[in-house]
């Protein structure tokens, strides 16, 4: 079951949101879009120091897109786990984009409620950015 109670940044000031939102556009530069061309680019802050990052990876098949926090998530659990405190998207105008709602999901799986997002309208939690959510606590209270 995913763990919802890890160490989170006690404020938003203590995450350096400037570098993630630069990771974030380097990813997005690297964005395979060719169909949407829509360019995509996410970085996220790990409990452990780590930064995690993706972006998205279109296909002919246009359904099988990869939105780039996949790519992320993906990089999360390659690279040795742990949970997601800050995450920072980009659109190819290098400014904060956010999340659709599958990704949202993604987010909440890794990070919690407690995860911080940076939105257009700046930083929110997860809790706020996807309420009432869906997640693990959901299985276990459905357990008969
Ligand atoms: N996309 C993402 O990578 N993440 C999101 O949260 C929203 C959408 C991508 C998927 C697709 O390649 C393109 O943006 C247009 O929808």
């Amino acid at each position: 079951m995913a763990d919802t109670t890890s160490p989170q940044p006690s404020t938003s000031d203590a995450v350096d949101w400037e570098s993630l939102r630069l990771r974030a556009v380097e990813l997005m530069e690297r964005a395979y879009a060719p169909y949407s061309r829509f360019r995509v680019g996410v970085a996220g802050l790990v409990d452990d120091g780590r930064v995690v990052a993706g972006c998205n990876v279109e296909n002919a098949a246009y359904g099988v897109a990869l939105c780039a926090e996949c790519g992320m998530v993906s990089e999360l659990h390659a690279t040795g786990g742990g949970r997601l405190t800050a995450v920072f998207c980009v659109g190819g105008d290098g400014q904060a984009l956010m999340p659709c709602g599958r990704c949202r999901q993604l987010l909440w799986e890794n990070g919690g409620p407690r995860c911080l997002l940076m939105t257009p309208e700046g930083v929110l939690p997860m809790s706020a950015v996807l309420p009432q959510a869906f997640g693990a606590e959901d299985l276990r209270h459905a357990e008969g």
